[in-house]
């Protein structure tokens, strides 16, 4: 069987033999009546917006119970005796995420929420003078991200022309990482900051992130990454690529909940210089001294000197279950499903349905799982009879539906189903 077969048999055969495809068992996927509101379909719907809000892994629940039960037998006592107690419950995290973002251990925290942890993480890199003071960012960049860029250029005293957005050329979707260095490169010195979306949320396009931020460092600015849909996603390095700092949400592809805990990379040798302005709190002071209750303020040498607060278990808890799943299959491993299954849907797209535009790069280097698709008429109305036929993906403003099948818990199957409704709806 090739992927030149468009058969549903093809579709069924390859799932078959997919070694990932037992990962969906452990995942709650949505019946078509619960998730669509279609009456009396138990059937599972094809879910392709794990880019948006991932599924819940199965062990979920348990694992909140535990932490409930905990709280109910121990009390305060469960800081130090729930059976994961919870003083260094977060640390339980640290390896997991370093695996999946190409981190060392100590460069890596869970805390706050994504636009929170960008904020935070500006503070200290993006130090402006009049001199040097832009922010170079993507056009299409996430509205938070270019909400926290500008107030942050305005906090120091810029305006708005500090935010300098990087814009395809004329009938280009994607931008060109040419076009990227060149830009950062003709802007030198006045280069403070340069924080892209590892994968762009609207085009799907992964940035070429060891060059661009070669070239931010040649142009002495920092250069900062919001992961939000590449952790999970694509295998990305982050130390040894060299990246400043970074930031992500964990409940799209980490499928930790909504408005899970977010993660945070710094890299070592920030971490490590006590010079480093920061905003600071009780939690990133070293453990050994925390308690002593001092007023002077003496940051741990890791990502964790910028947690403010302590961990919310509650949000952890999730998260740490899915990233076990994640440490099971390992990111390489489902780097190498999704380019299959990414690929196979692109190639149903292409000869099912040639009238859908796709506007991520067609070169898998360029792109994580998902797709963004410009569909002949109201995509509104497509949506709608996608959701009809048991699909859920999500529209973008202006007219961009994305579908992101993500290896761990999507099929093959899945993609053909989300084609052949396609065909049926622009037919
Ligand atoms: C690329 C990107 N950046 C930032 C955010 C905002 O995340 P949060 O609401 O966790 O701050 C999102 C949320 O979807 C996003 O997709």
């Amino acid at each position: 069987m090739t992927t030149a077969d468009l058969s549903e048999r093809a579709a069924r055969a390859m799932d078959a033999l997919d070694k990932l495809a037992p990962m969906r068992s452990e995942f709650l996927i949505p019946t078509v009546s619960s998730a669509l509101g279609r009456e009396g379909d138990a059937s599972p719907c094809v879910y392709l917006t794990g880019n948006s809000l991932g599924l819940q892994p199965q062990g979920v629940r348990d694992a909140m119970e535990r932490e409930l039960e905990d709280w109910a037998r121990f009390a305060v006592e469960g800081h130090l005796h729930a059976r994961d107690p919870w003083l260094p419950y977060h640390e339980s995290l640290r390896g997991p995420l370093s695996r999946l973002v190409g981190a060392m251990e100590h460069e890596v925290v869970a805390m706050n929420t994504l636009t929170v942890n960008l904020h935070l993480l500006m503070l200290s890199f993006y130090r402006p003078t009049p001199e040097r003071h832009l922010i170079v960012i993507e056009d299409t960049a996430f509205p938070s991200d270019s909400y926290a860029v500008a107030s942050q250029a305005s906090l120091r005293g810029f305006g708005p022309e500090s935010v300098v957005r990087l814009r395809p050329r004329e009938g280009e979707a994607t931008l060109r990482t040419g076009d990227i260095i060149d830009t950062i490169q003709s802007l030198g010195s006045k280069v403070a900051l340069v924080m892209l979306g590892g994968v762009n949320y609207l085009t799907g396009q992964w940035f070429e992130m060891e060059a661009i931020t070669k070239a931010a460092h040649g142009a002495g600015a920092a250069c900062g990454w919001d992961l939000a849909h590449a952790a999970g996603n694509v295998p990305v390095r982050l130390h040894d690529w060299n990246a400043d700092f970074a930031v992500w949400c964990s409940y799209k592809y980490l499928n930790g909940g909504p408005g899970a805990v977010a993660g945070a990379f710094v890299h070592d040798r920030h971490v490590r210089n006590s010079a480093l302005p920061q905003l600071a709190g009780w939690w990133g002071n070293d453990p050994s001294t925390r308690f002593r209750m001092g007023p002077d303020f003496s940051p741990v040498a890791s990502a964790d000197r910028f947690a403010m607060s302590n961990p919310p278990i509650f949000s952890l808890c999730p998260v740490k279950v899915s990233l076990s799943l994640f440490d099971r299959v390992g990111i390489d491993t489902l780097r190498r499903k999704s380019l299959a299954l990414t690929g196979y849907l692109e190639h149903l797209l292409r000869a099912r349905v040639p009238s859908v535009g796709i506007t991520t790069p067609a070169d898998p280097s360029q792109r994580g799982c998902q797709l963004s698709l410009r569909l002949p008429g109201d995509p509104r109305r497509s949506l709608d009879a996608l959701k009809r036929a048991g699909v859920v993906c999500d529209f973008r403003e202006p007219d961009i539906i994305r579908a992101a099948p993500t290896p761990m818990y999507n099929s093959f199957h899945d993609c053909w189903r989300f084609v052949d409704a396609l065909a049926s709806v622009t037919a």
